[in-house]
Parts: C-alpha cells; sequence; structure tokens
C-alpha cells in the first residue's frame, strides 16, 4: 500500500509565485509529481514531470490529466486582466482542466480561487463561505465561475474540489490591508497538505489566510480540513506603520475585503 493519500499530483501553474513554494513539499508528498505551466520550466526535483501546456487548450488540459489522480491548481491570470486574458485562462481554462479531470477519473482538485470573489464585503464584516459572492473585478468574477464549475463537478460527476480563496499570499505583510489578508508560504504549505490529506471533502471553500490577529473570516464550515494556520501578520505592524503611516480607514485599500480592486475602474477602459 502507498504512503501517499494520493500517487500522481498535477501542480498547475508550477512556474508562478505559489507553485514554486508548492513543488518541494508536492514532491515529499507523491510518488509522481508532474508540474506544468504555459511558461518554461526545469525539472528540480527527483519524481517531477515537466509539461509545457497551455489551459485554453482542451486537448493540452486532457494529455495533462491522464494519470493523475489528485490536482493542484495555481494556474491562470493571478490578478485583474483584460477581459480576454481572464476569460482564457481561467473560465475555458478551468472548464478545460475539470474535463480532462472528468475524462481521466481524477479524484479530487485543489486550487486557487480568491478574496476577490467576496471583494465587496466592507472590512467591517467578518464572513463565512456560506456569504452570496460578491466578485468586485473581472478575475473576481472568473473565481466566482470556477467555484461554481467545482461544485457542479462534485455534484454530477463526483469529482472532490477544495476551493481555496486565498487573501494574500506573500513572504511578508507588505501594507495596512494585508495585516488582516496575510497567508504566510509556510501556511499555504500546511493547508494544501491538509486539503489533499483530508478524507472527505465534496466541495470544500476555506479561506486561506493566517493566524492574524487581525480577522475578516470564519472557516467554521471547513474545520474538517484540519487546517491548523501558525503565521501572524502582527509581528509586522510596527514595520508597515513606521513605512506607510496610521491609515485612515475611509481609504480604499482598507474599506473592503477586496482592496483596491474593489475601488478600481474596469480593467479593459
Ligand atoms: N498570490 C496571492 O496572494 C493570490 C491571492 C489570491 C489568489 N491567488 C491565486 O493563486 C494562483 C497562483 O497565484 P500566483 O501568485 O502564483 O500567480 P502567478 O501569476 O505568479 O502564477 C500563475 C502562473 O500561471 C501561469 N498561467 C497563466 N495563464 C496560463 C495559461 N493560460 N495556461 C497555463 N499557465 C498559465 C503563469 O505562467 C504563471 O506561472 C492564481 O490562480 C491566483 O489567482 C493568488
Amino acid at each position: 500500500m502507498s504512503k501517499f493519500k494520493y500517487n500522481n499530483i498535477l501542480l498547475t501553474g508550477a512556474a508562478g509565485a505559489l507553485g514554486k513554494q508548492l513543488r518541494k513539499t508536492l514532491s515529499q508528498n507523491c510518488n509522481l509529481l508532474k508540474i506544468s505551466d504555459k511558461e518554461k520550466l526545469q525539472k528540480k526535483f527527483e519524481n517531477e514531470e515537466v509539461n509545457l501546456a497551455d489551459l485554453s487548450s482542451a486537448e493540452a488540459m486532457i494529455h495533462l490529466t491522464k494519470n493523475i489522480d489528485c490536482v493542484v491548481h495555481m494556474g491562470g491570470q493571478s490578478i485583474e486582466g483584460s477581459w480576454n486574458n481572464v476569460l482564457n485562462s481561467n473560465i475555458i481554462g478551468m472548464y478545460n482542466l475539470y474535463e480532462g479531470c472528468r475524462k481521466n477519473n481524477v479524484k479530487r482538485v485543489i486550487w486557487a480561487s480568491s478574496v476577490h470573489t467576496v471583494g465587496f464585503y466592507p472590512r467591517s464584516e467578518v464572513i463565512d463561505s456560506k456569504v452570496t459572492p460578491r466578485p468586485d473585478s473581472n478575475y473576481g468574477l472568473s473565481k466566482v465561475f470556477g467555484e461554481s464549475l467545482a461544485q457542479y463537478y462534485w455534484d454530477k460527476y463526483k469529482i472532490e474540489t477544495v476551493s481555496v480563496r486565498i487573501y494574500s499570499c506573500l513572504a511578508e505583510p507588505k501594507d495596512h490591508r494585508i495585516l488582516s489578508t496575510w497567508l504566510s508560504y509556510d501556511d499555504l504549505r500546511s493547508l494544501i497538505l491538509a486539503s489533499i490529506n483530508s478524507s472527505n471533502v465534496q466541495h470544500s471553500i476555506i479561506f486561506g489566510v493566517s493566524n492574524n490577529d487581525s480577522v475578516l473570516i470564519d472557516n467554521k464550515y471547513a474545520k474538517h480540513i484540519g487546517y491548523k494556520p501558525k503565521d501572524n501578520a502582527e509581528e509586522f505592524r510596527s514595520l508597515i506603520e513606521k513605512k506607510d503611516g496610521f491609515i485612515d480607514s475611509s481609504d480604499p485599500l482598507v474599506t473592503t475585503h477586496g482592496g483596491y480592486f474593489a475601488s478600481s475602474g474596469h480593467f479593459d477602459d
């Protein structure tokens, strides 16, 4: 019997900021780690297999998901962008990926959704994962589509998904908003591993934040995943206040969960 929950894992977006943070941990937790991106990648760990693939190609996604048990999906347009980019990478790309999973009997997907699915909630409101989505951008809208797609593929085809609504995943918090939205790299790795190893997730939505003193979310509906964050953005407060001064509570950066994504205009204008 294998010591791993899933023998073969696919990591998309492996050339990106978060993909890079996950390669070592994932390679240590499976037999085969397929890594893919539309950008060039170098093999780094013994059990990695490198694949160049664009999410917008249905054919490429069917090929990529062959012989895979679990997908960690970090690929895609990762900030607000033109409608065309968002459509191709996050909407068509997400559909292509799940169709590949369905055709190749992939059991579970763990993917990076976003704070921007709920970006218009005021910062004064602590939200749980059952609130109605309030996307703040084309990008946020595409992530809402992704979460609905995940629910549909669970209900209809029994592919399990953990949608991780990542708030701000960075090495260190860099401004006032991130004091409440920070997800450290260590906590990201532990969240992804918990999502892989949890026994029954159906379609679960979990907020990806660290153990920050300043709290905007309540993960009460995701306790079964067993994620235990350790880091706390508070230790960076004095540095941020020294750098940026105190912030006015009416600054758009801190009036909503989504920050400047919620206050900026249409990307294509
Ligand atoms: N970093 C954060 O704080 C944060 C917050 C919320 C959500 N997320 C989500 O997490 C995921 C990873 O974020 P990141 O910060 O590493 O972003 P990133 O931009 O550094 O990485 C994304 C990767 O996806 C690849 N990609 C983009 N379009 C593609 C396509 N059509 N086909 C194949 N590959 C494609 C890019 O080449 C890139 O390597 C993204 O889905 C992003 O939306 C990140």
